[in-house]
């Protein structure tokens, strides 16, 4: 079993397009995988010399989800000044660029395409290198940018609007994937569900996310338990995620209560504030089992020395206190450390893809001179795939008490 993992971690990684980096550098980071445009310029001690944002939030949020052409179009407005405002805040010249790393993979191909052919564009007209980045990797890494004692190898927890994984971070490039959604990820759920309870309808909420707005419904719930809920995946002793069937219960209780209040059109059911307390009590719970399961399967293979145990949690549902506070309780008995970004660099930024670019630009890791042939990919799967040896592993867990997290 531990030869299988030694064997899949041991393969060789050819990159064609070596180019030496043996210094300190300052890189200049693109951000387009879904609907925030992203730029910043970071260098290799981790200072932000320049940001800027935009988000297409509420224009999504208006049409009731992501138009992918919409958001391209978008992307493409704004993506110009996006870049100048972060050069311009940055307050340095061009030539002291030393590189531009450009989200690639995984997203949505029309807004990813928009950020390639204008980070492209930049390395061929300024003369620079580029650096093609993984949406997800620079997620897992982005908490080493303000904390250089998290060393690899460390567990993060992805949870964020498209994805939802467990890896083991072991390098820059190395990663073991150890479980995945099968369907929805939870920020995705979250705003699926928020959508169906109209919460927008309230002011109070109608500018926030589907899931800081889930996360503020909840907080002025009275009693988590007065809708009934079931933990996905119980039976299933892998680290795999499934939110379909939470979805599926929040959409029949609102089905129910609609009809036994025969609730208007535009109006919200009564109890809604104890139904969003209920789901983001049973996502969280769904979540901590996965991750309890996750590092008892490092520990049965020692994939994490005791020094070193870190769980990072990343990605825009990691912004979620009351998901954070019960991973917190999970950590504090097993004896982990939990490290989360600040919420504005768990949510898609331009940040995390300049850092990116720094970590791959110190080990000189897909730093490239010729970039004519790359790509984007609306798919790619992150590290090494280990669920079937997690699935093989069968472990039980005694799963650790939350307390009631709304009282604390
Ligand atoms: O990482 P991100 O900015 O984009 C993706 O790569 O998906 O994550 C956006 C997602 C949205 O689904 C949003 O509802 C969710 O993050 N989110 C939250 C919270 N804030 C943002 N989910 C739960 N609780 C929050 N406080
Ligand atoms: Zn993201």
């Amino acid at each position: 079993m531990l030869k299988t993992i030694i064997r899949k971690i041991s393969r060789p990684l050819i990159n064609k397009h070596f180019y030496s980096t043996n210094r300190n550098a300052i890189i200049l980071g693109i951000e387009t995988s879904c609907d925030d445009t992203g730029c910043a310029i970071v260098d290799s001690e981790g200072h932000i010399l320049g940001e800027c944002l935009n988000s297409q939030h509420l224009v999504h949020l208006r049409n009731g989800g992501i138009i992918p052409p919409i958001a391209q179009n978008l992307h493409r407005q704004n993506i110009e000044n996006v870049v100048n405002t972060t050069i311009k805040q940055a307050n340095i010249d061009f030539s002291q660029i030393d590189a531009v790393a450009t989200t690639v993979k995984p997203g949505l191909p029309l807004s990813l395409s928009i950020g390639l052919k204008y980070g492209k564009h930049l390395c061929r007209t300024k003369g620079k290198l580029f650096i093609p980045i993984h949406h997800m990797e620079s997620h897992a890494l982005t908490c080493r940018m303000h904390d250089n004692s998290i060393e690899f190898p460390f567990l993060v927890l992805l949870i964020s609007g498209g994805h939802c994984l467990l890896v083991v971070a072991q390098d820059v490039d190395k990663f073991l994937l150890l479980g995945e959604s099968i369907d929805d990820a939870p920020g995705e759920a979250f705003d699926k569900m928020a959508r169906r309870m109209k919460l927008m309808n309230l002011p109070e909420f109608a500018t926030l996310s589907g899931g800081q707005a889930i996360e503020l419904a909840a907080s002025k719930g009275t009693d988590a338990e007065q809708f009934k809920f079931s933990v996905p995946l119980l039976q299933y002793k892998n680290c795999n995620f499934s939110l379909a069937g939470i979805k599926n219960q929040v959409w029949r209780h609102i089905v129910q209560q609609e009809k036994l209040h025969n609730v208007e059109a535009d109006a919200l059911i009564p109890d809604v504030f104890n139904l969003c307390a209920g789901f983001q009590l049973t996502v969280t719970r769904h979540l901590c089992h996965r991750v309890q399961r996750a590092i008892e399967f490092v520990k049965l293979h020692n994939l994490i020395p005791e020094e070193k145990q870190t769980l990072v949690v990343s990605g825009g549902a990691a912004c979620n206190n009351f998901i954070n506070k019960a991973l917190q309780v999970v950590c504090n008995e097993i004896g982990y450390r939990l490290v989360r970004p600040p919420p504005k660099l768990c949510t898609d930024n331009g940040v995390m893809i300049a850092w990116n670019g720094i970590e791959r630009w110190r080990k000189n890791l897909g730093v490239m001179k010729d970039f004519d042939s790359v790509d984007i990919e609306k798919r790619s799967p992150l590290g090494i795939n280990m669920i079937k040896e997690v699935t093989d592993a069968h472990i039980s867990c005694k799963w650790i008490k939350l307390g009631n997290l709304y009282e604390t």
